[in-house]
């Protein structure tokens, strides 16, 4: 095989798990690829913190830019704006390829990235930036790129989730089961992200640009988090025969007033009341669900782990055997980096209630 440099940035709840599988299973890794991945540094803030999976001391390093340069296939997981963003534009333009599951990153500053790449031929990709594992990006991107989008509803936040499923199914304090959310590795570094509803409109911001071939900017994304639901509101909620769920809705508007064509889009999170029959009802613990509406396959449904490590990690390592697979066929093949200068649909109003 040709062997291939691939460089960790981040080795928290996601990054250790990605180190441990390339590690672990890479003579298969290699035979998918078409090219032996070699590990060859992580890049962490402390060499010395405790790691939740055991990997070899001499791979870890402080100086993320010395392992960028001259690597082929760069992982960002180390989650926030920079360095993540000035390390990313610094590999794309080392004629890296780049994985990243950031999705503050990308929803602020995609153009900027996407564009680089776009420079130089080089490839972005970010299955694990929505949704943790479930595939929903190739799906949007590539599976339907030649269907027409109407709708995407579901939870994409797993912390979220996992809070407001045991505060319903058990009844527990807030902040006792955010704390929980953080230990199992499903919160973001500030849990602020999650609880107001951040990440939710990052992802649904990623998820309509991709869905609606338009530029969503996160700020035009309506957003609302679970701070507000105590255990008064979910008794209420309960006796009515509802549960509550935090919910990202994209969607098309035609006849829209803000647009001369009619055109325009919704993209809102929001915690909504969902009835107890309802499918997303059933999303339990850090699960995510996605439902997409389409004009010709009508009806689609995602479910699966929305965070958690090892099972981000699978998501992230399905991208590096893409990026491989493209890195050794001369860039030829599927890039991921196909969102800069999209045109802008207008944001519209909608008042609909599920
Ligand atoms: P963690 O906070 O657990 O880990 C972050 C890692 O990045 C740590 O190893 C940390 O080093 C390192 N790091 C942070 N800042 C720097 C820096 N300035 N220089 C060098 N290293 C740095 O994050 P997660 O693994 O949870 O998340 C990583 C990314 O994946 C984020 O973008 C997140 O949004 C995304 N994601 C996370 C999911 C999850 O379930 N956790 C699911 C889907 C996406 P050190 O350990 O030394 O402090
Ligand atoms: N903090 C995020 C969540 C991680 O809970 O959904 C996955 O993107």
């Amino acid at each position: 095989y040709r062997r291939l440099r691939v460089a960790l940035l981040g080795a928290g709840a996601v990054g250790s798990q990605v180190a441990g599988l390339l590690i672990r299973h890479a003579d298969e890794l290699a035979d998918r690829a078409g090219a032996a991945l070699d590990l060859v540094g992580i890049a962490v803030r402390d060499v010395d913190a405790p790691r939740d999976v055991e990997l070899p001391r001499e791979l870890f390093t402080t100086d993320a830019e010395g392992l960028i340069v001259g690597a082929d296939i760069v992982i960002e997981l180390m989650g926030g704006i920079e360095p993540a963003r000035e390390q990313i534009l610094l590999a794309l333009t080392s004629g890296a390829d780049v994985v990243t599951a950031n999705k503050a990153l990308l929803a602020t500053h995609g153009p900027e990235i996407f564009d680089a790449a776009d420079q130089v031929g080089a490839s972005v990709y970010y299955e694990a930036a929505a949704a943790g594992a479930i595939p929903i990006i190739r799906p949007l991107r590539d599976s339907l790129a030649g269907d027409r989008v109407r709708r995407i509803m579901g939870i994409v936040n797993g912390t979220t989730n996992y809070i407001l499923d045991r505060m319903d199914r058990e009844g527990s304090d807030f902040a006792d089961v955010l704390a929980d959310a953080q230990a199992a590795g499903y919160a973001e570094a500030d849990p602020t992200a999650d609880v107001e509803g951040f990440d939710a409109a990052q992802k649904a911001a990623i998820l309509a640009s991709l869905a609606f071939h338009t530029a969503v900017p996160v700020d035009a994304v309506h957003r609302e988090g679970i701070t507000s639901i105590d255990k008064a509101v979910m008794d209420a909620a309960r006796g009515a025969g509802y549960v509550v769920k935090l919910l990202a809705v994209c969607e098309r508007l035609d006849g829209a007033d803000e647009s001369p064509s009619g055109e325009a889009i919704s993209v809102r999170v929001y915690p909504a009341l969902i009835s107890r029959e309802h499918p997303l009802a059933s999303v339990h613990g850090a699960n995510n669900a996605v439902f997409v509406e389409a004009e010709a396959a009508g009806n689609l449904m995602f479910y699966g782990a929305g965070a958690g490590g090892v099972q981000t990690a699978s998501a992230v390592l399905g991208d590096v055997v893409s990026a491989a697979r493209r890195h050794i066929a001369g860039g030829v093949g599927v890039g991921e980096s196909t969102r800069a200068n999209l045109p802008v649909l207008p944001i519209g109003r909608v008042t609909t209630r599920y």
